[in-house]
């Protein structure tokens, strides 16, 4: 097939480029695209580049790792299944990011923190944080009544099919997962743009349908967090990380790494930002 790719931003306008990513033009171009919607598309250069990328992800997670993420992958299935339909792409992806992250900035290495989900649905990204990592608590916070009650069954299932099991376990899930205090499930109905999440460690938006808008108002509400934690989105970068956004001397974030993760609707990109000001 004739490929029709620009080989570099500069080659073509990237305003046209995005303007062809959204019609379709593009066609089998898309896995060179990552997007940073709504202003310019980085287009890379080549294959290579993807390439790249992938290996110095993979490069922090081994054998081992995706033998783990895989294990606690079946508690997740266990605890979510009535409330969502096969997810466990989702939880896989976010806890290799996890992985990349504790390997490569040598953080997280002991218990506790505070992980939140802005934007928590049914609330399986709740448990997606206290699966993965020994936080003091996860939290999630949701506007809509019927999604927060959702969350708040599943809180119940987690109780008792991952939480009190545990505690009375004898091996194979202390094996697993290795904490001496499992995490606190919270999920409160509210907004994110009220709600005080200042405290968290790390937080992740499922952020693909926000609109650029509601992304900024997210931005102003993550400036209060503390230097050195850890924000994921999907999909859409953290305003206050992106040059082409933010002036330069209100830049608060950095975007470390933005790379495609297979979730259970296709690929996404996960952005990774951490705190710098
Ligand atoms: C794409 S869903 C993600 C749900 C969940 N985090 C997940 O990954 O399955 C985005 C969620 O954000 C919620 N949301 C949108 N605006 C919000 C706001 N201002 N405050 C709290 N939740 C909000 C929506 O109701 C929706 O459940």
């Amino acid at each position: 097939m004739e490929n029709n790719c620009p080989t570099n931003p500069q080659e073509e306008d990237s305003d046209q480029a995005q303007d062809k990513y959204f019609d379709g033009s593009l066609d089998g171009c898309q896995d060179q695209i990552i997007m940073t919607y709504p202003t310019k598309p980085i287009i890379y250069s080549t294959e290579d580049k993807m390439k790249q990328i992938e290996d110095e992800f993979n490069g922090f997670i081994n054998q081992d790792d995706l033998a783990n993420i895989s294990q606690r992958n079946t508690y997740f299935n266990v605890v979510s299944r009535e409330f969502t339909c096969e997810l466990g792409k989702e939880f896989e992806a976010v806890m290799q990011v996890f992985l990349y992250i504790k390997k490569k900035y040598n953080v997280f290495n002991q218990p506790g923190g505070k992980f939140y989900d802005i934007g928590s649905g049914t609330g399986k990204g709740v448990l997606t944080g206290c699966l993965m990592h020994e936080f003091d608590k996860c939290v999630g916070i949701e506007l809509l009544e019927n999604l927060h009650k959702a969350s708040q069954q599943m809180k119940e299932v987690y109780e008792t099919e991952f939480k009190s099991k545990y505690s009375n376990d004898r091996g194979e899930l202390r094996q697993i997962f290795n904490y001496e205090k499992v995490p606190e499930f919270e999920t409160h109905q509210g907004d994110i743009l009220e709600y005080d999440w200042s405290d968290a460690d790390f937080v992740i938006a499922n952020s693909t349908c926000f609109e650029m808008t509601f992304m900024n108002k997210i931005s102003q509400k993550a400036s209060s967090l503390k230097v050195g934690s850890w924000m994921i989105t999907l999909t859409k970068k953290l305003p206050s990380s992106d040059p082409l956004m933010t002036l330069e001397d209100r830049i608060d974030w950095e975007c470390l790494l933005s790379i495609k993760r297979i979730m259970s609707w296709g690929y996404a990109t996960v952005h990774i930002h951490r705190k710098i000001k």
